[in-house]
């Protein structure tokens, strides 16, 4: 896709060929393409209807609806903040009194977009054309044009007069790779971190394993995951900042849930209970599984580990629970042995703390019944242990 190809979608041409796409995307593209050509669409004008037809089908998942109105690169849509975590994002700078924003580096648009729709008057700019373009597609498209401008340009020479707030999401990708390395980010991480003390309110998106110590002082760190996976860490600056570290926990639902803390706090560590929970991962991230533990009257049962104990099922949004059944010192033979016993054909593998590797573990287990299981390889008071159980379902 490039900046023609954008451009012919948005003729009366272009839009009918987009039409025609949707419909066919998903299916076999050589049997798309074909049909495309076959009404009279011209193959360059077909192949960036169905390229668009189809990066607007994967993006459902993070756009839901609108996204059958956006356009995408693909780079664009892989590194796009989800409409949830955006707009909860949005609006919590608008509850701060938020009200100008600069979107430094906004991609295709996702957080920019959501802080429009929030009431925030968005300024956003991208290095990249086509992907300013997009952007500004998509506010255009959205109904969003007269509160979101874009342009492209480099965020490090934005003149920042104006806005009462920034926030940057910086490239972490390159030539299609991960970059784990913040020194590597683009913009650079030290203009990144730099922008709190030229507009104090600033909101930085990090990766999520981000070293703790990279935090700035002062600043608010959140973990934030979606139905279970890990997809984000935000940095807020200045009096943006409520807490120390935040795990936010959005639920399947679209419920969202909190725990804050500072940190620093370690769980009290005691007997395995009854129940056994695996702490979401943006609570075991932002350091706050003393909090949570305190939620369900657990107890770690090795100071390194986070799974928590405790002999009460008590519902929870933070953590998976599992009723414990048996407690082994890990033994291959003895596991093997137990799980025969009680007919356990199909297994579930958690882990932390044990260096096995569960899908070898799982085909040296040689199961051969029906019934199912979770185990769980840990360490209890530093010796490697299975626990095995059930999973407690919610309800
Ligand atoms: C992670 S993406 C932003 C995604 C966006 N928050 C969203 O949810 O759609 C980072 C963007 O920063 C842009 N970028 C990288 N370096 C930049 C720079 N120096 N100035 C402006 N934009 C830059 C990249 O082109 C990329 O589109």
């Amino acid at each position: 896709m490039d900046l023609d190809q954008l451009a012919a979608l948005h003729t009366p041409a272009g839009r009918t060929a987009l039409a025609a796409a949707t419909g066919l995307a998903g299916g076999d593209p050589l049997t798309a393409a074909a049909a495309l050509r076959a009404g009279g669409t011209p193959p360059e004008l077909a192949a960036a209807a169905l390229t668009q037809a189809e990066l607007r089908r994967r993006a459902t998942g993070k756009f839901g609806p609108a996204a059958a109105r956006m356009f995408f690169t693909r780079a664009g849509l892989e590194q796009a903040t989800r409409q949830v975590v955006a707009q909860r994002r949005a609006a919590r700078l608008h509850a701060a009194g938020v009200r100008a924003l600069a979107d430094l580096g906004c991609g295709i648009g996702a957080d920019a977009l959501a802080a429009a729709r929030a009431g925030i008057r968005v300024r956003a700019v991208d290095a990249d054309p086509l992907t300013a373009a997009m952007a500004a597609a998509n506010a255009a498209a959205l109904g969003l044009g007269e509160l979101l401008t874009v342009d492209c340009a480099d965020a490090t020479t934005v003149d920042l007069t104006g806005v009462d707030a920034v926030f940057c999401d910086p490239a972490r990708r390159s030539g299609g790779r991960r970059i784990f390395d913040p020194a590597a980010y683009s913009p650079p991480w030290d203009f990144v971190v730099g922008l709190a003390g030229r507009v104090g309110r600033t909101v930085v998106k990090v990766a999520p394993g981000i070293d703790h110590a990279l935090v700035p002082a002062g600043a608010e760190a959140e973990w934030v995951s979606v139905d279970g996976d890990l997809v984000e860490a935000a940095l807020w600056c200045g009096d943006l900042a409520q807490e120390t570290h935040r795990a936010t926990v959005i639920d399947r639902g679209g419920a969202v849930h909190q725990l804050t803390g500072s940190g620093t706090v370690a769980a009290p560590v005691g007997a395995v209970g009854r129940f056994l929970y695996d702490p979401d991962p943006a609570v075991v991230r932002s350091h706050l599984v003393a909090e949570f533990a305190a939620t369900v009257g657990g107890n770690l049962a090795d100071p390194d580990i986070a799974y928590v104990y405790a002999d009460a099922a008590t519902p929870t949004p933070y953590a998976r629970c599992i009723e414990i059944t048996d407690v082994l010192p890990f033994s291959l033979k003895r596991l093997r042995t137990l799980l025969r016993e009680r007919r356990v054909g199909r297994v579930e593998i958690l882990k932390r703390g044990s260096a096995l590797d569960p899908e070898r573990l799982r085909r040296d287990l040689r199961l051969a019944g029906s019934e199912p299981a979770s185990l769980v390889l840990t360490r209890v008071a530093g010796a490697p242990t299975v626990v095995v159980g059930t999973p407690v379902t919610a309800g």
